[in-house]
């Protein structure tokens, strides 16, 4: 850690340690740890049941840890939780808009409580409804919206009481993908305003475009944390596939390429790789000393979904792992 971290005034991230939390006999977090750095996206990543809401609920002071400590934005959570609550904003899984309301009311509700005097009250309303494209629906009631046109507005709450440090309890479940694009964009912008995001999310590629660093949470434990690219390289799936035209062909290949899975019926060897251009060229070139050509070459690199399934053993519905199809004349 810098010397300036240690300043007084200076924004501070999240960190924890040793989160504990049962239900009854139900252990949902068997200690876990956290950093998460000022001005950072963090993205805790789990299954359904994992226990990234019970997280956010004892980082944002809704409930408390059994056993463990946290700071958050350079307040001890257990001592001093309305320094905490002055800090932090909470976009919880479920919305937390008024229907009955319409949306600048629902915006100037949050204002009032945060004890805003109620001119800037209308207008941070004002501001919050423009920036996020609402205005021409601010005065109808919230039932009328879509889902996206919730999640912005549930934002826009969460917003009015201008945090340092956003919670956002899977943002973009059940949003169609233009949507959700819209509302990676406000999380872009978000940060470029040094806002810190801790960001739940069930799905690899929201923390794969949006998280500096990412958590893997499961079974009430941290399972592995990293960068995107990090959590990648921890997983040994990467290979090419490489298809001949006949058994005379995979024999030679497979002698001169050593490591391989090779399949006599398909007449595929499957070697590992990670993908890099000189990766493949090692092997193009093995094969060019053999004086041996392959029909096909398929390129398999390792993506999040694959870490995932390494890590928890579950597979994430609706999420297909990416095969980048290589035409092998793209190669010459
Ligand atoms: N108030 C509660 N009482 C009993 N069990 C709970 C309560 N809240 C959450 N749980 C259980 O804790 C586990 C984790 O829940 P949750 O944190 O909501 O997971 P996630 O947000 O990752 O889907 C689940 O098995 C859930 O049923
Ligand atoms: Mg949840």
């Amino acid at each position: 850690m810098t010397a300036t971290a240690h300043m007084a005034g200076q924004p501070k991230g999240i960190s924890a340690l040793g989160l504990r939390k049962a239900y009854g006999e139900k252990v949902v977090l068997d200690g876990v740890d956290l950093e998460v750095p000022a001005g950072t996206v963090f993205s805790l990543l789990g299954p359904n049941g994992a226990g990234k809401t019970t997280t956010v609920q004892i980082l944002s002071t809704l409930i408390s840890a059994d056993a463990g400590q946290a700071q958050v934005a350079g307040h001890v959570l257990d001592r001093e939780p309305d320094a905490v609550r002055a800090e932090i904003g909470v976009t919880g899984q479920f919305s937390a808009v008024d229907n009955l309301l319409t949306a600048r009311e629902n915006i100037i509700l949050m204002a009032d409580l945060h004890h805003l005097p109620r001119n800037e009250g209308k207008q941070r309303a004002a501001a919050l409804l423009e920036r996020f494209d609402l205005t021409e629906v601010a005065d109808k009631p919230a039932i009328t919206f879509s889902g996206g046109m919730r999640r912005k507005l549930d934002l826009a709450m969460t917003l009015v009481g201008r945090p340092s440090i956003i919670f956002l309890d899977e943002p973009t479940t059940g949003l169609d993908p233009r949507s959700r694009r819209n509302l990676w964009q406000i999380i872009h912008d978000l940060v470029a305003e040094g806002t810190t995001i801790f960001l739940t999310t069930q799905y690899l590629e929201e923390a794969d475009q949006l998280a500096d660093r990412i958590a893997v949470l499961d079974g009430g434990k941290i399972v592995a944390e990293g960068t995107a690219a990090e959590l990648k390289r921890r997983i040994p799936g990467g290979h090419i596939r490489l298809q001949f035209a006949d058994v005379h062909r995979l024999d030679v290949a497979a002698r001169a390429l050593g490591q391989a899975l090779r399949d006599d019926e398909a007449l595929t060897l499957q070697v590992p790789n990670d993908g890099s251009i000189p990766a493949l060229r090692t092997v193009l070139d093995r094969l060019d000393a053999a004086q041996i050509e392959a029909e096909a070459l398929t390129v398999h690199t390792p993506d999040l979904d694959d870490v995932f399934l390494a890590l928890t053993g579950n597979q994430v519905p609706g999420q297909v792992s990416d095969n980048t199809e290589l035409a092998k004349e793209s190669l010459r």
